[in-house]
This record gives structure tokens, C-alpha cells and sequence, in this order.
């Protein structure tokens, strides 16, 4: 069965951790790519008859004898391709040009400059000019395969990019797939575009069709049993799968007392209500909270959570008379910053619960359509299936819910101080008209408690952090600059509104060095 529209890109993946921004800048171009891993990259490329290749980087060397390389039926194929550091230098290697490695490597911002005009460039890049560029690279290309000649070089790389015309191959040495690098979208929108000739109509409705004929392929008869959090991610996912496989699915909300003011309530009405779709409510608060008494280290609790999840889903499979796949909502940014790809050392920042704390034990394969994308595209999707705008346009939550925005221990009553204080200050957004303008915006009850006065009487209570971020995909943050008299207005509303708090503060930390939440 085919599912890939006719007009697609391969994406042969290396291993580096930056391939599924590949896959969004040719998303973006508008066109469909699939990324395979490169010992499959033969089978995906004659099932998929692609109409140009993107080769990856990747953390290996060409330089080792078992270093990953391009498979021949890609080589020999006549088609365009682009080839990104390490693809750059795989294709040099194996085509008879020379790869050693470099002194110290090169990392970070570079400078190069233009010295010839190629079909990559057109309309975007002219000889003399200098572009900014991200690198990040050890080995480089030391000589050419024939046919190639150099259209732009750094000091560090006098082959930042090199061309071969005639077989329409372009290679560089930086990665234009990360944000560092400006018009590396331009670069990806020429390439397939211009150089493939492709037309660019793909879109978000084509993403839909595509995935509900995967889940399909993927689930068979089979039943799926899906965790709703209560954010857009799960919401989305549910729907998808709802419209692929009806009655098959069966959504579980697993209600921890976590949620955010009238969340869960909202949740219930648009599942049954709006879609129609089965949904179990468990309130599982007094087993949540109950777990966490005591519990004061953020790793701790994230890890309760998630285990605690799992266990009632996996009760809640047993109830529905079990089910053979569990869907989730995970999102690429999940997934790069909970597991190292590469499996190497790279330091696990927080648990997510969604993909870190899934114990071992479960017995049900995963089904996560949106696996692939960035949160901007899952409202994009959402929109496309008919989730109403308040709903897909909502701030993120993160799984663990209040539970990772109270330091210290979660009890019942510091969740309902919290979730009031939340309230005020997402009203006063929403009325001042900016909360599309933010990423995320929230509130933390802190564990300190300080001195204060109201009336004539001394007080002796909890302190609230405010956090409002910009952001486009979570992984880097910077602080959204409220004007004085707002957060004075959300301030005092709050100090006179919510019992239990007398001081507001505002979190002033981008990520990194911080993260978007406290814990
Ligand atoms: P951090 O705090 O790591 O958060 O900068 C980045 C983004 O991820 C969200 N987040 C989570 N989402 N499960 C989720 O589904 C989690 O365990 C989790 N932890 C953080 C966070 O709200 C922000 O949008």
C-alpha cells in the first residue's frame, strides 16, 4: 500500500540529533518527506520513488570503516540530492574525493562567502555575498569528486558548499535545517522546489490523510486505549485517531487534580459533547496526591506521575476489556530532549512524562502521530480537524500538570491556591489581548512564605512566581516583557483575590540557562 503522496523527499538519516528539523523545513516548503534511518533508506527509496534525496548529518565519522554509509540505488539514481555535513562528507568519500580530520573542528556561527552562482542559490545568494551559517562539524572535505566544484567557503571550511550541476548535487558542510542559520528554510524551499521541481502544495489536510492511513496500517483490528492530559497535544492526537479507526479507540482521561481551573470539566464536554468520542473520566486525584505527600524532589515526583499514569492506564486497558496499542501525544520536542538518540552520554534534563517515565513493563505498542512535529504544526492539525480555536490555541500544559509548578510538596490546598492565582493572571492576559502573543504563561507557588501587610493586620504567606515566555518550540525560551502596570494590576488582584498569597514576583530567566518550568 502506498501512502506517500507521489511528489516526496527522502530523508536519509545519519543519526544527527537535528534530522526532524529536515523534515519540517521541507514540510514548510510544502512538500511531503519521510526520514529513513540509513541501512533502511534503500527499501524506503524504491517503495517511495522519491523525487530528491536529502542526506543528514550525523555524530559518526566516514573516517571509520563502519561508519554509516550512502546505499548505491540512492548514488546511482540520477536524482537531485542535498547532503548536509556529515551527508557532505559520506558523499565525497564515496564518490573519490578526499575527507581527513579537522584540527579542532568548527562549532557554532560561521561566516561564508559566496564565490559562485548555483541552481541552490537562485534568487537567495550572490557571489561576494557572506551569509551566516551554523556549523558544527569535526572532519571536513579536504579534496573533490569530480564534477563537484566550490560555491562558498568559511575560513574554517573552504568547502562550505560545493556543487555538482550537472547531477544537480548540492552538499554543504554547516546545517541550514537550524534557526541559526537565516535562510536555511530558503535553502531547503530552493532545493526542493526549484532544484526537485516540485510544487509546493502539500499541506497540513494531506499530513491528516496520510497519517489516519498510517495509524490504520498500523493498528489493524487491533484496539487503542488513549491518554488524555488534558493539552492540545493528546486532544489532537485522540481526534486523529478517532477519525482513522472510530470505536476502536477508546480515550481515558486520567483526572490527577493537577489540571489547571475548569480544565477537566472543558475536556469532558468537548469529547463527549463536541466529537462524540468514548471517553472515561477517572478521577484519580486522591491516588495522585495522595502518592505525592512528602515528595519534594522534581525528579521524584515526575517519575511518580509517570509511573502512576501508566499503572491506571494500564488498569483502565484491563476495564475496557484490553487494548493492544496506547496512543500518545508525544511531540518531537519531547521526544529530543528526553532520550539521546545517539545513546551515548547526553544528560537527561527532566523526565517527561509522556516518553521518559514509560516503565519498561508495558505491554502495548506505542501509536504517536504527531511524533514528528513541533507544537505550532499540532494547532495547525488541530485547526485542520475542527478543534475549536480556544482549545487548540491554548498554552501548553505539561503532563505532571500543578505538580512540577509547586516546588516542594503538592498537597490538595496549595493546588487550589495555585490554580486561582493561575486564573487571574490568564484572565488579565486574555483581556490585555496578549496571550497569543506568548508561548506560555503561568503561574508558581513557591515555598516560601514571607511577611506582609494588608489592612492593619501583619500576614505570613506563600510568594507567587509569575512566568510568561516567548518561544517557538520550547526548546529555547526568552521572557516576555510585560509592562510595569500590568504585572502591578495582576499583582495586586491576585494579593487581594487569592487567600493564601501576599507577594508576587516575576520570573525574569530565559531558557536556557533556565527551563520554561520550574522543575
Ligand atoms: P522545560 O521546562 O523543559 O519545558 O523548558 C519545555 C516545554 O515542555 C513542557 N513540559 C512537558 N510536557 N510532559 C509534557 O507533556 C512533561 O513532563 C513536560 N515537562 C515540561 C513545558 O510545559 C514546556 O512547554
Amino acid at each position: 500500500m502506498s501512502i506517500q503522496p507521489s511528489d516526496s523527499i527522502l530523508i536519509v538519516d545519519f543519526g544527527s540529533q537535528v534530522t526532524q528539523l529536515i523534515a519540517r523545513r521541507v514540510r514548510e516548503a510544502g512538500v511531503y518527506s519521510e526520514i529513513a534511518p540509513f541501512n533502511q533508506a534503500a527499501a524506503a527509496f524504491e517503495r517511495m520513488q522519491p523525487k530528491g534525496i536529502i542526506l543528514s548529518g550525523s555524530p559518526a565519522s566516514v573516517l571509520d570503516e563502519n561508519g554509516p554509509r550512502i546505499p548505491a540505488e540512492i548514488l546511482d539514481s540520477g536524482l537531485p540530492i542535498m547532503a548536509i555535513c556529515y551527508g557532505q562528507q559520506a558523499l565525497m568519500h564515496q564518490l573519490g574525493g578526499e575527507v581527513l580530520p579537522g584540527d579542532s573542528g568548527e562549532f557554532g556561527r560561521a561566516f561564508i562567502t559566496i564565490s559562485d552562482g548555483c541552481a541552490l542559490f537562485d534568487g537567495l545568494w550572490r557571489e561576494g555575498e557572506t551569509h551566516q551559517v551554523w556549523m558544527s562539524h569535526g572532519d571536513k572535505v579536504t579534496s573533490l569528486a569530480p564534477g563537484f566544484k566550490p560555491v562558498a567557503s568559511s575560513p574554517g571550511a573552504p568547502f562550505a558548499v560545493i556543487a555538482n550541476e550537472e547531477k544537480r548535487i548540492y552538499a554543504m558542510q554547516f546545517h541550514p535545517e537550524v534557526v541559526h542559520t537565516p535562510d536555511g528554510g530558503k535553502l531547503y524551499k530552493n532545493f526542493v522546489r526549484h532544484v526537485c521541481g516540485l510544487s509546493g502544495d502539500w499541506t497540513m489536510a494531506e499530513f491528516r490523510k496520510t497519517k489516519i492511513e498510517e495509524i490504520r496500517a498500523q493498528v489493524g483490528k487491533g484496539r487503542v486505549i488513549c491518554g488524555l492530559s488534558g493539552g492540545v497535544d493528546s486532544a489532537v492526537a485522540a481526534v486523529l485517531i478517532h477519525e482513522a479507526i472510530g470505536e476502536q479507540l477508546t480515550c481515558v482521561f486520567v483526572d490527577h487534580g493537577l489540571m489547571r481551573l475548569g480544565e477537566a470539566e472543558q475536556v469532558v464536554s468537548l469529547f463527549r459533547n463536541h466529537y462524540n468520542i468514548p471517553l472515561v473520566h477517572k478521577d484519580v486525584s486522591t491516588l495522585f496526591l495522595g502518592g505525592l505527600a512528602g515528595v519534594t524532589d522534581p525528579e521524584a515526583k515526575r517519575k511518580f506521575i509517570g509511573k502512576t499514569f501508566i499503572d491506571v492506564f494500564e488498569e483502565e486497558a484491563r476495564q475496557v476489556g484490553g487494548a493492544d496499542f496506547l496512543a500518545q501525544g508525544t511531540l518531537y520536542p519531547d521526544v529530543i530532549e528526553s532520550v539521546s538518540f545517539t545513546g551515548g552520554p547526553s544528560v537527561t534534563i527532566k523526565s517527561h512524562h509522556n516518553v521518559g517515565g514509560l516503565p519498561e513493563r508495558m505491554n502495548m505498542q506505542l501509536v504517536e502521530p504527531l511524533r514528528e512535529l513541533f507544537k505550532d504544526e499540532v494547532r495547525e492539525l488541530g485547526r485542520e480537524l475542527g478543534l475549536p480555536d480556544i482549545f487548540v490555541g491554548r498554552h501548553p500544559f505539561p503532563g505532571p500538570g500543578l505538580a512540577i509548578r509547586i516546588p516542594g510538596e503538592v498537597t490538595r490546598e496549595r493546588c487550589d491556591v495555585l490554580r486561582k492565582a493561575d486564573a487571574i493572571y490568564l484572565e488579565e492576559i486574555r483581556n490585555a489581548g496578549l496571550y497569543d502573543a506568548i508561548w506560555q504563561a503561568f503561574a508558581v507557588l513557591l515555598p516560601v512564605k514571607t511577611v506582609g501587610v494588608m489592612g492593619d493586620g501583619r500576614t505570613y504567606d506563600n510568594v507567587c512566581a509569575l512566568r510568561a515566555v516567548t518561544s517557538t518550540d520550547g526548546m529555547t525560551a526568552d521572557i516576555y516583557p510585560f509592562d510595569a502596570a500590568f504585572l502591578s494590576r495582576v499583582a495586586t488582584r491576585i494579593i487581594n483575590e487569592v487567600k493564601g498569597i501576599n507577594r508576587v514576583v516575576y520570573d525574569y530567566t530565559s531558557k536556557p540557562p533556565g527551563t520554561i518550568e520550574w522543575e
